[in-house]
């Protein structure tokens, strides 16, 4: 089996290369430049596309599923993994004051900028919530689509098929 992981920072993608050399995975990942938006690959060449706390920071969520759509072979499976809302009653509550009362401190004492970390919350709250973005799934294309929240909806995984 082989994966290539792609990212629009060539930042991201140096330390990327590191870790996967470091796991002796080398041989099997590449590492490849470009947008979600528009990915550098040809139609109908992945048996599966993964994207982790990714979807969220693209201009133009839309675009990004018609492009996992697209470079999926039929019968292949699209699974995101990202901050959702909390959909447990008191969970919610201790979740929004760690979000905007303890987190931008956080990243004030230890980064020094409170502010990528106040993105961040904010970021979330304005990413379409579970049933709202399995609605976006379903219109890019895939079917069977489904999402499981992860500790009370802190974080969701989605699932969806290219049938
Ligand atoms: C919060 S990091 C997540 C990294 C990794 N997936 C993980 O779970 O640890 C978000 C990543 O999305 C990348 N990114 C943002 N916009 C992108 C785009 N339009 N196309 C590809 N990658 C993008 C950023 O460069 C960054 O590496």
């Amino acid at each position: 089996m082989t994966a290539v992981i792609c990212d629009i920072n060539p930042e991201m993608l140096e330390v990327g290369r590191r870790r996967v050399a470091d796991a002796g995975l080398s041989e099997r990942v590449s590492l490849i430049e470009g947008n979600a938006e528009a990915l550098p690959f040809e139609d109908r060449c992945f048996d599966a596309y993964t994207i982790s706390f990714g979807i969220r920071n693209v201009t133009h969520i839309d675009k990004a599923l018609a492009d996992a759509y697209r470079v999926l072979k039929r019968g292949g499976h699209f699974l995101c993994l990202e901050f959702s809302e909390v959909q447990v009653p008191v969970l919610d509550r201790i979740y929004d004051f760690h979000s905007f009362e303890i987190i931008p401190r956080l990243g004030q004492l230890a980064a020094g900028d409170g502010q990528p970390y106040q993105y961040l919350v904010e970021s979330i709250r304005k990413f379409p919530k579970q049933v709202r973005f399995a609605e976006m799934i379903r219109a890019a294309g895939f079917q069977n689509v489904t999402y499981r929240n992860l500790t009370g909806g802190i974080a969701a995984i989605h699932s969806g098929w290219k049938i």
